[in-house]
């Protein structure tokens, strides 16, 4: 159960956010004291760590900046922005990145990326440079741009890939020709403040830090060469600073019992359902209806739930030594098309992958003993694009698991999944009381139970 302690600590950032869990009355329950006293001390324990993924415990976004030549008045620096989480990725409309110069630096130039603004250089005559402000905030270029503009891994719109998924795409890139800066690395001064928008909040960027000056080998690898001054900041994401409510939310069904547990109401906040759209309405066929706004603001299609991702796990079939899970998302929003989307689920059965049908699939292994969670995305130009709302808007794949004899179970909805994401973030789950139950089976749940005690308890604690 380790697992789930660790959890709590992404609480910590936004501790309002507790109330996700609608679960203040099973704080109420007298055998969640005992357990809850053992949290305590266990939180206690924990280090302040503001952002962390349990399911990812490493996954950051780190931005190298390498200085590769000085010049009269500064530097030319290579910015790399390389994402090392497994299963969380940036999508369009892509990375907004700031910072703060230490002093009066310029920006003369940029490849591979340009300022949304130039800022007041009416200091400068002749030669002006690409931005004067204080704060630079940074965006890529869109792909297509002239030869002249780009650099490597750069111009694709921002958008970057989740390491666990495409390696190659996780980096993007640019270079930046800085003025009235340090010439040496003893009067070099370092950018502070760093932001990161991916594209929406939810990223906190810590001080950059001098590293070992990055190596590159030339082409023919016989030659090494080195930057004359490196530094380096990582990013790393809370969900809660993200968004106040979850944006996805999980649904189940099995074969043994006919009840489907929906997703909870309102899992993601009911704000939007003034504005939403029902799916046999007129307005769902106008034209115009898909087209993304500028802010990316949702259109969603009317549900109980309001979430814009609804992930549906259904317990299948029953063989002797196998079962099958099938799984289906369904997106409900009318203004998105994901592309290279994630799906990251918990389950001790995961150990046992025999076949994934239609998805990709890789086990995640952040702990070494522990080998129950799996990330499936998409198969390239088949359906790793997940359309906008509608009769498109859905894929699905089928898991065949081999069973473990001694902790197999459809009891107490051992059959379900611990935690379910979807681009990375958390998704919603079903209060355990409502997971549908094998007949005659006792209704408890311990599992799911012991995760919500843990939320309770941490919500006590930080009102
Ligand atoms: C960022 O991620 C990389 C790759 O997982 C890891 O080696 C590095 O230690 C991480 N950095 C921090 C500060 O967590
Ligand atoms: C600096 O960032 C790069 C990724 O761009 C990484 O490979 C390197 O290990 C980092 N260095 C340190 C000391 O964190
Ligand atoms: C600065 O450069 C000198 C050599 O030019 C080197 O000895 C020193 O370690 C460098 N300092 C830093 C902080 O990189
Ligand atoms: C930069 O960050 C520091 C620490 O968060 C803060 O005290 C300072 O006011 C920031 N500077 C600006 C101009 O935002
Ligand atoms: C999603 O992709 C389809 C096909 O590429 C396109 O026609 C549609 O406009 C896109 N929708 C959105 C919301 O971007
Ligand atoms: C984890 O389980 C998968 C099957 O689900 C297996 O392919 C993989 O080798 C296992 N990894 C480890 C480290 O045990
Ligand atoms: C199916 O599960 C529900 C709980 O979701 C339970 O109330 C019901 O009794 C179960 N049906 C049977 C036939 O056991």
């Amino acid at each position: 159960m380790g697992f789930d302690q660790s959890t709590t600590t992404s609480y910590k950032a936004l501790p309002t956010s507790i109330s996700y869990y609608p679960c203040r009355k099973c704080c109420s329950l007298l055998e969640m004291k005992s357990i809850c006293s053992l949290i305590v001390l266990f939180l206690v324990m924990l280090p302040n760590a503001a952002a962390y993924d349990p399911l990812d415990p490493t996954g950051n976004i780190t931005l190298k900046w390498d200085i590769v030549s000085w010049t009269a008045d500064g530097y030319v620096a290579a910015v790399t922005m390389s994402n090392f989480q497994m299963y969380r990725s940036i999508m369009s409309p892509g990375w907004t990145l700031g910072w703060q110069w230490a002093k009066k630096e310029v920006i003369w130039s940029m490849v591979g990326a340009q300022t949304t603004e130039q800022g007041d250089c009416s200091k400068f005559k002749g030669n002006v440079p690409h931005c004067c402000k204080r704060n630079p905030i940074v965006v890529d270029l869109l792909s297509g741009v002239p030869y002249n503009q780009q650099f490597s891994n750069c111009c694709k719109g921002g958008v970057v890939s989740a390491w666990g998924q495409d390696p190659i795409g996780s980096v993007s890139a640019f270079q930046v020709s800085v003025g009235v800066a340090g010439t040496s690395n003893k009067t070099v001064k370092l950018p502070t403040n760093f932001t990161l928008l991916g594209p929406g909040p939810g990223y906190t960027c810590g001080p950059a830090k001098v590293v070992p000056s990055t190596v590159y080998f030339t082409p023919d690898h016989r030659r090494k060469t080195q930057a004359l001054m490196t530094w380096n900041v990582t990013c790393t994401y809370s969900q809660f600073l993200a968004s106040r409510n979850p944006s996805c939310c999980v649904s189940f069904s099995s074969f043994y019992n006919e009840t489907i547990t929906p997703c909870p109401t309102c899992a993601c906040g009911c704000q939007n359902k003034k504005n939403c759209v029902m799916s046999d309405s007129k307005q769902a066929h106008k034209k115009g209806i898909n087209t993304p706004r500028k802010d990316n603001a949702p259109l969603l299609q009317c549900t109980h739930h309001m979430c814009p991702i609804r992930v549906h796990w259904h317990v299948k079939l029953n063989y002797k030594d196998y079962w099958r899970v099938k799984i289906a998302v369904t997106n409900f929003n009318y203004r998105m098309n994901y592309t290279q989307w994630t799906l990251v689920a918990q389950h001790p059965n995961l150990n046992a992958v025999t076949q994934v049908f239609s998805f990709d699939y890789k086990p995640l292994v952040p702990y070494e003993a522990i080998n129950d969670t799996g990330m499936f995305y998409g198969m390239k130009y088949y359906n790793d694009l997940l359309m906008e709302a509608g009769p498109q808007g859905n894929v699905q794949s089928e898991v065949l698991l081999r069973k473990n004899k001694d902790t197999f179970t459809f009891k107490h909805g051992w059959a379900f999944p611990r935690k379910v994401y979807f681009n990375g973030d958390e998704c919603l789950l079903p209060p355990p009381d409502t997971y549908p139950f094998l007949p005659n089976s006792a209704h408890v749940n311990p599992i799911p139970i012991l995760t919500m005690a843990f939320s309770v308890l941490f919500f006590m604690f930080t009102i």
